[in-house]
């Protein structure tokens, strides 16, 4: 891969450890990925925050790259393993909150920013169209490509990071115009919920595997996608799509000769069966990904003449610190319910142990909470879900 000579001078170590070690790991996925050369990026979204999946490892790695390096470009991060104010209440353990405070510091030393969400574009980190960036987290790097025309990778934690750094990432994969076209074309008929985008999401994503599909028949508003986005990236690895009418490139892309695959109702509800293995949950998590303004005021009305049992299951509410700051009257209405939770997920969280049957209307979290949580779940809308509680 060609290098530049300030890149051959930061692979030399001469502008200290951290950078040299994030050069070291660009120079090695260019080379796995035959990539050219470097290309500059306006942003990086980090994943690797929480204690649950990082470990000691993770807080070690990222204890000695903060030693001597900063990210030069804006850099958000991921989910961490709790609410870094409300953890108590989580019942996460001390030892477990140390570590998750030491992870953070680290990502404060390097420069990151420090809210904790996989909705950064919901919350500030904006990339233009076209622009590159490194992100990690499948779902928010499928939002970028899909909906804002952004260009990135499905970079993992690490790679984000470096690239973070050094302010450039390899340019191969999605970051080339001839590898972003549509693959395959999806006809939808399904309903206009959240939760149906989510199922199509993991309906599709469990049909195509890696492929670039093209929606036709579906108007999903900004939830819709980002719940479809997440979905598709965890029960396929699918990083890019189109949606007809809605996504900024669907209208200048050549479908002649691709395949078309049908999906409707049968469909939704074989993959809601699939995914759902318990009864009765002791939790009731929405938010994944992290619920948006929207979200919290559509559940907030929904909510508000309601009163709450006595015997409802714990209920959370996962947002950004950003969102919850926007809307605090929903948020109090919400808290009537349930706890509304800053900085971390249902997934990320050390939730094995304290709960046993999580219900969700998340197919992302479905596909993750029985293998990362050890849960059963329960899949529905958050309407159905929330009957349990008033
Ligand atoms: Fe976000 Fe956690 Fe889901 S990071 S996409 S809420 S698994």
């Amino acid at each position: 891969m060609f290098l530049t000579r300030q890149e051959e001078r930061i692979l030399a170590g001469e502008e200290g450890v951290g950078r040299q070690r994030a050069m070291e790991l660009l120079v090695a996925l260019g080379k796995i990925y035959s990539a050219e050369r470097l290309v500059p990026i306006s942003s990086a979204h980090l994943s690797g925050v929480s204690y649950k999946t990082i470990g000691d490892g993770g807080l070690d790695f990222l204890t000695e790259m903060s030693r001597d390096a900063k990210v030069t470009v804006k850099t958000t991060l991921n989910p961490a393993g709790m609410d870094l104010d409300r953890w108590q209440e989580m019942r996460v353990k001390e030892e477990f909150a140390e570590k998750q405070r030491a992870i953070i510091s680290a990502y404060d030393s390097l420069g990151v920013e420090t809210n904790c969400t996989c909705t950064p574009y919901l919350a500030g980190n904006v990339p233009e169209p076209g622009q590159n960036v490194a992100w990690a987290e499948s779902s928010a790097l499928s939002f970028v490509n899909s909906v804002l025309g952004a260009r990135t990778n499905r970079e993992g934690g690490p790679g984000a990071l470096a690239a973070a750094i050094i302010g450039k990432t390899p340019l191969y994969g999605l970051h080339l115009t001839e590898n972003r076209l549509p693959s395959v074309i999806i006809e939808a008929e399904i309903g206009d919920g959240i939760t149906d985008y989510s199922l199509l999401g993991h309906a599709v994503g469990q049909k195509i595997g890696t492929s670039i599909p093209f929606f036709k028949g579906i108007r999903p508003g900004v939830d819709g996608l980002k719940t479809m986005a997440a979905a598709m990236a965890a029960a396929g690895s699918v990083a890019l799509f189109y949606v007809e009418g809605i996504t900024p490139a669907a209208s200048s892309v050549d479908l002649k000769g691709l395949e078309t695959v049908s999906i409707g109702r049968k469909e939704i509800m074989a993959a809601k069966n699939s995914l759902t293995t318990g009864k009765e949950p002791d939790l009731i998590a929405l938010g994944c990904p992290h619920l948006s303004e929207t979200e919290v005021t559509n559940l907030a009305s929904f909510l508000d003449d309601k009163r709450k049992r006595s015997d409802a299951p714990e209920v959370w509410f996962c947002t950004s610190r950003t969102v919850k700051t926007w809307c605090p009257k929903e948020v109090a209405v919400l808290e009537r319910f349930g706890k509304v939770l800053c900085d971390t997920c249902m997934i990320v969280a050390p939730i094995e142990g304290i709960h046993s049957c999580t219900a969700t209307n998340s197919a992302k979290a479905c596909t993750y909470l029985p293998g990362l949580c050890s849960q059963k779940v329960v899949c529905d809308s958050s309407e159905r879900l929330l009957e349990a509680v008033f």
